[in-house]
């Protein structure tokens, strides 16, 4: 018989004859830490993610032996003496949920950054509401759910009848690149500075001012439907 010890969530853990298995497996099926999904099962979609000393890490293909001994931590671990994790709280805040299935998994993943960066930088922001570095879809979308529709059904639009929340599903998530976060309330209560900071970026990227291959995912058409929806929809900004 093996056993393998790891620490998960602050909490010493000891499972026996699951060397071989993959962390998921043993944190939903032996551990009942259901909050960690299982999506792809291929290392893919993120939806697993869990941290391993403190790295966002798949644990769909990680195997048990690998962590023996290591720092686990999975969604259920986040909240502290009753209190959410801010950004559990501001994913509420910003009605972040989506579907909800994969939420556990961003949320380690974003834990991951902000622990290791915990002040990003203003250029930070901007990169990461323009999606730099965002994977391409190899494949559409495919399905009925009524999810898309009600996602998209919470605009705001502009005059042509666009909104930063409609999706693509064919080559990425979104249809237009600048996330619908802008019209959040975690948005607009950050500082005024730090508002006129990502308001005076934006629009110098989406212009086409400044050459930086970052934005290079950027179209000319992306850039111009962003901006016109955001004359429309965020005028002040
Ligand atoms: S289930 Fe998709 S990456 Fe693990």
């Amino acid at each position: 018989m093996s056993t393998t010890q790891l620490q998960v969530n602050g909490v010493a853990r000891r499972v026996e004859n699951g060397s071989a298995r993959s962390l998921l497996s043993v944190l939903r099926d032996d551990l009942d830490l259901t909050g960690t999904k299982y999506g792809c099962g291929e290392g893919r979609c993120g939806a697993c993610t869990v941290l391993i000393d403190g790295k966002a890490v798949r644990s769909c293909i990680t195997v048990l032996e690998d962590v023996a001994g290591k720092e686990v931590r999975t969604v259920e671990g986040l909240e502290h003496e009753g209190r959410l994790h801010a950004l559990q709280q501001a994913f509420i805040d910003a009605g972040a949920m989506q579907c909800g299935y994969c939420t556990s998994g961003m949320l380690m993943s974003g834990v991951a950054i902000l622990e290791k960066e915990p002040s990003p930088s203003r250029e930070n922001i901007v990169r990461a509401m323009l999606f730099v570095g965002e994977t391409p879809l190899t494949d559409p979308v495919a399905g009925t759910s009524a999810f898309a529709a009600e996602f998209m059904k919470q605009g705001p639009r502009d005059k042509q009848g666009r909104s930063l929340r409609d999706l693509d599903l064919k080559r990425r998530l979104l249809r237009y690149p600048l996330s619908y976060l802008v019209y959040s309330k975690s948005f607009d209560g950050m500082p005024d500075s730090l508002k006129s900071y990502l308001s005076r970026r934006f629009h110098e990227v989406l212009s086409g001012q400044g050459t930086s291959p970052d934005f290079a995912h950027l179209s000319e058409a992306d850039r111009k439907a962003i901006l016109e929806i955001l004359k429309d929809t965020k005028p002040d900004f």
